[in-house]
């Protein structure tokens, strides 16, 4: 089986893209099932409902969360009625919603698991490797996907190989920029250390240029606009399932412009 992981979707312009291609894109690379990173598809941050949704409706299977998971409030309304939507699972047990989840296709049980880095991130959040052994200590589905949402490659790396050929990938997301580190671990983990985006491409991963120019440049504050206009970014990656070792055959980076 074919499993599609799209990058963090970003704003206007990510959803815009997805409901003009995913349709295509599901098409031609045959997939089965779809997970994406949804942390910052309301403006940047957060995800409404209404927006959540819209991206079911296009195929999406899964939404991953981050960071931003709570930027807008009202997913602490709705998260508990929608099984497809995953929030960090080494947020405080107080948070609504859950971590992972086991979902059918065909005669295939898919876990998707979503954590929350801890080096550089500024967040509340228990140990991932521990919260991940507990996941993984207790699952027996067929295949296990974990998005590690988390800023740096070295704690991406970490986690990938402490639990190579425990899990089925480890697929890093929140940097907006891809890696072209895709490869299969040496005991069968598919890693990359980040998908990349689906928003903006002509901003600052994401984010108009001038505004994160003046606050780096010079510390001062200044407001991010998510840019709603220019060159768009698909960027997902594409697993290619073994259907009799539930084992990663082939990872493979996909990125369009539009
Ligand atoms: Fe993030």
């Amino acid at each position: 089986m074919n499993i599609l992981f799209i990058g963090d979707i970003v704003g206007k312009l990510g959803r815009k893209v997805l409901k003009e291609h995913l349709e295509d894109i599901i098409h031609e690379y045959e997939v089965d099932f779809v997970i994406a990173n949804g942390e910052n598809v309301t403006h940047g941050k957060g995800l409404v409902k209404e927006h959540m949704l819209e991206l079911i409706s296009l195929g999406i299977d899964v939404i991953t969360l981050g960071n931003h998971a709570f930027a807008k409030k009202e997913l602490f309304d709705y998260i508990n009625d929608y099984d497809e939507i995953i929030r960090p699972a080494n947020f405080h047990q107080e948070f609504p919603g859950k971590g992972s989840n086991v979902f059918k296709f065909e005669n295939k049980t898919i876990r998707v698991t979503n954590l929350l880095g801890s080096v550089f991130m500024n967040m509340n959040v228990a140990n991932p490797f521990d919260t991940l052994k507990n996941i993984v200590d207790s699952d027996d589905s067929d295949i296990h996907i974990v998005d590690f949402h988390a800023e740096t490659t070295g704690e991406k790396y970490a986690l990938g190989y402490a639990f190579d050929g425990k899990i089925t990938a480890l697929i890093g997301t929140h940097t907006h920029v891809a890696t072209v580190d895709n490869r299969i671990l040496e005991n069968g983990t598919a890693y990359q250390s980040d998908v990349g985006m689906v928003g903006p491409n002509e901003g600052i991963l994401g984010v108009d240029k001038e505004a994160v120019i003046k606050k780096s440049w010079t510390g001062l504050p200044s407001v991010f606009q998510v840019m709603e206009k220019g060159e768009i970014i698909f960027s997902a990656t594409l697993l290619k399932i073994d259907d009799y070792t539930n084992k990663v055959k082939q990872i493979e980076r996909i990125q369009k412009i539009f």
